[in-house]
């Protein structure tokens, strides 16, 4: 069913929650949203107290070659807005099909969820996960507030890629295993 929604542009700050649809529309765009099928990553850095900082994020999009560019977003109340605005530097690890715990865990409340997680700190602050199929660690360029996400645009310095499956996010779920999948 096709919809008409009037998102207005809004500035920044309580205004841009007055540009939101009403909450059904609200809940059928964000359903429309989810049929768009993305990868899964998780976005680290360190704050400046050296706590270990990420979060899983599917707001992942490579933007430029020349430069090279990626962007991501992240929920402008986020209690990392801060770590992320201050970090030079931060690294986009891609899971692989075998991650999807590891999503989950960076995307719930958990004491330290870098306990356990094999990792790696680059110049700068940004965190390999060994287990990624994929790194790209960014030095900092834009960070642009852009309705209730924070856009932050990096450039990659460094990156790592290996053959696997990917973790694929659709419908709001994980799709571990793309077989079982297919056989439904
Ligand atoms: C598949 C998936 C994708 C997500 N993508 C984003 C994203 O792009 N940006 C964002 O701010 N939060 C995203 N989140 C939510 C954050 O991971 C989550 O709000 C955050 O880890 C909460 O941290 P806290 O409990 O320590 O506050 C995503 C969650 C999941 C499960």
């Amino acid at each position: 069913m096709s919809s008409n929604v009037q998102c207005q542009h809004s500035a920044p700050g309580k205004d841009a929650v007055q540009g939101m649809p009403p909450a059904e529309e609200a809940r059928r765009l964000r359903t429309a949203f989810s049929a768009f099928a993305t990868g899964v990553t998780i976005v680290t850095t360190t704050s400046p107290d050296a706590t270990l900082v990420g979060l899983t994020v599917n707001s992942f999009s490579s933007l430029s070659m020349n430069p090279p560019l990626l962007a991501w977003s992240l929920f402008v109340d986020s209690r990392y807005r801060s770590a992320f605005q201050v970090a030079d530097y931060f690294t986009v690890n891609v899971l692989s099909h075998r991650q999807a715990a590891l999503a989950q865990r960076f995307a719930k409340p958990a004491e330290d969820r870098f306990d356990g997680v094999a990792n790696r700190r680059l110049d700068g602050g940004g965190i390999v996960l060994e287990e990624s199929m994929a790194w790209f660690h960014c030095r900092r360029e834009h960070s642009l507030l852009l309705g209730d996400h924070i856009m932050f645009v990096g450039r990659v310095v460094e990156f790592h890629e290996e053959s696997a499956s990917p973790l694929i996010f659709w419908r709001s779920r994980f799709l571990e295993d793309r077989q079982s999948e297919a056989q439904r």
